[in-house]
């Protein structure tokens, strides 16, 4: 049975933080194995919120430079621009035809970002997000989508385009699959202030933070505002750092639990705690990231290489849309 395929992708906005990584990157390395991956960099994306495109190959290279070292296999899983492949342009262009205004207009991560960006005037490109990321996920065929949870919304906007497509154009034969989506259990991972982890909230724990730094970032995260002595008794259900304990220490939960609620175990030895077991799982992948900084040369022929065995499925993909559409 051939494997099923994946499509992610992300916005090439710097380097990655513990949420992208929790979020996403460390589920498409677990399954790289079992399905044919297929990665994005999303740099039309990031024109939706950034016209300044100075930072967008550095800001690519970085991000590549992180999955590279978070262990993603460039000969199992091809990683590519999205800028570079002509098709995702051609592709956005027919499947803005089958989704209405209205229908975008609803999408509620779009909401979201017109509330926390404080967006007066949406550009047009904006508003079809969701309909350049259905390009990115069908040209490819992807029918399973691993990403973070504020992304399942444009996953449902990309099952509707390729049933829209595929009912207009190819009913007997449809050529796109309805992608799923797939989330973690830390799908959204909190940032050091209890926010969601983000870049602008400056609330992030970077891949490529070196081990003093975690600890000096961990040192400040929030804990329990009533466990202000370390005999105080804690309650880890709604404390930060024991969020962090569940996901980077799952085996001293029970024991950090009791001893928290008992007041055994004090709020800086516990953070103390948390960032050396952070520290231990970021350790290979900063020694990786130092062998491709020095080997930029590498990281570039690998982004190539990807690019070329994208461009291959996406002309493939392209021929069919058009053979459907009887474009001749
Ligand atoms: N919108 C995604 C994000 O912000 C990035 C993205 C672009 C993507 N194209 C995609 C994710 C295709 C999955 C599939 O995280």
């Amino acid at each position: 049975m051939s494997k099923k395929r994946i499509l992610s992708g992300m916005r090439p906005t710097g380097k990655l933080h513990l949420g992208n990584y929790v979020g996403a990157l460390e589920n498409w390395i677990k399954l790289q194995d079992d399905y044919e991956s297929f990665h994005l960099i999303a740099d039309y994306h990031v024109l939706t919120t950034d016209l300044n495109t100075e930072e967008i190959y550095k800001n690519s290279i970085d991000m590549l430079i992180d999955w590279l070292s978070a262990g993603l296999d460039p000969i199992k899983a091809p990683m590519f621009r999205q800028s570079k492949i002509k098709e995702h342009t051609e592709l956005f262009l027919i499947f803005s035809m089958l989704i209405t205004k209205a229908r975008l207009e609803r999408n509620p991560t779009l909401k979201e970002q017109v509330r926390d960006l404080n967006i007066e005037n949406l550009v047009y490109g904006h508003l079809g997000y969701p309909v350049l990321q259905a390009v990115d996920i069908l040209l490819y065929k992807g029918e399973i989508v691993p990403v973070g949870e504020d992304q399942l919304p444009h996953i449902e906007i990309t099952r509707e385009i390729a049933r829209r497509f595929n009912a207009q154009y190819c009913p007997d034969d449809p050529i796109f699959p309805e992608p799923d989506g797939m989330i973690t259990e830390f799908a959204r991972l909190p940032g050091l202030d209890s926010k969601r982890m983000s870049k602008s909230l400056g609330n992030t724990i970077y891949l490529s933070d070196e081990p003093e730094v975690v600890q000096q970032k961990l040192r400040k995260a929030v804990t329990d505002p009533l466990k202000i002595r370390k005999n105080d008794p804690g309650r880890p259900e709604i404390c930060l750092v024991f969020t962090y304990h569940k996901k980077f220490n799952p085996e001293e939960v029970p024991q950090i639990d009791r001893d928290c609620r008992s007041g055994a175990l004090g709020c800086v030895e516990c953070k103390l705690k948390c960032s050396k077991k952070i520290n231990w799982m970021l350790k290979p992948i900063l020694e990786k990231r130092k062998y491709y900084e020095n080997n930029l040369s590498e990281v570039e022929d690998i982004l190539h290489h990807g690019e070329k065995r994208a461009r291959v499925v996406a002309e493939d993909t392209m021929n069919q849309v058009h053979q459907k559409m009887k474009l001749g």
